[in-house]
């Protein structure tokens, strides 16, 4: 393996992180890193917000659903889905501009994560740890306020950067599904997607009530539980913001 695969392979999600400065410079090429992204046209449809507020970021560890080691992270940054600036920029060049719709909306998402996991990786790299934090994508009128959002800007993803501790660095990654199981050959085998049972049991070392168990477990936590409906109910608010009429 070389050290690029070896390094994707050894990433692991980081939530404790040592009392321990990141420097200008490492801050510097990890962002340098992300906006090295592929990018639709090439236009950067993102903004990063560099989270160096105390006080921010311990609010934020409570709307982003009560996680505190936001708030202990040296760096937070935010990516958001920007079509604001290029809107601003049609509209004073160009006499008929239309308005950013559903389909722009997605593309700057799509910008703005590909910019975020290179600079996970660009982290990686530097020996400093990472971790998503997908609840950023909750409470968005509250965000939206919190983080001076102007209309055609949206969070994205929230990532959060510290030096691992030991603890955190001995820690096992969590397994994955094999390529097979996950690969399917010029379009969807609705037969392999049935399999998912059996990919979950291999997946999670479980079998009969264990197997049961954990599916349950999992369910409650993760599929039932209030953050993923809060998640829901924001990003439709989200949606509905971006394609409003003025
Ligand atoms: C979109 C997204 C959102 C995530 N949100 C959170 C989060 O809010 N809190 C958290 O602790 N981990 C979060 N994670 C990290 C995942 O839990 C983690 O990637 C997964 O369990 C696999 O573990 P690994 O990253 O250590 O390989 C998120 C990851 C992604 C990709």
């Amino acid at each position: 393996m070389n050290k690029t695969l070896e390094l994707i392979h050894k990433r692991k999600s980081m939530r404790v992180f040592e009392d321990k400065r990141i420097s200008d410079e490492d801050k510097r090429a990890i962002l340098e890193a992300a906006i090295q992204a592929p990018s639709a046209g090439n236009m950067n449809l993102y903004t990063i917000l560099d989270i160096t507020d105390q006080e921010l970021k311990e609010r934020l560890a409570v709307t982003c659903d009560n996680q505190p080691f936001i708030a202990k992270a040296e760096m937070v940054l935010i990516f958001c889905a920007d079509y604001r600036r290029w809107y601003d920029v049609f509209c004073e060049h160009m006499d008929e501009v239309r308005k950013p719709a559903h389909g722009d909306m997605m593309l700057a998402e799509a910008d703005a994560i590909i910019a975020a996991q290179n600079a996970v990786i660009a982290a990686e790299s530097l020996g400093i740890g990472s971790c998503y934090i997908g609840d950023i994508t909750e409470n968005y009128e509250i965000h939206k306020e919190l983080l001076k959002l102007p209309k055609y800007v949206v969070p994205a993803a929230m990532l959060v950067f510290g030096y691992p501790t030991e603890q955190q660095l001995n820690r096992t990654k969590p397994n994955r599904f094999r390529v097979e199981d996950v690969v399917h050959e010029n379009g969807y085998d609705s037969a392999k997607a049935a399999a998912m049972g059996e990919m979950l049991m291999a997946r999670e070392g479980a079998s009969g009530e264990a197997f049961v168990d954990w599916v349950q477990r999992f369910c409650k936590r993760k599929w039932n539980s209030d953050f993923s409906v809060e998640m829901s109910r924001s990003c439709k608010a989200m949606i509905e913001d971006w394609c409003r009429e003025e």
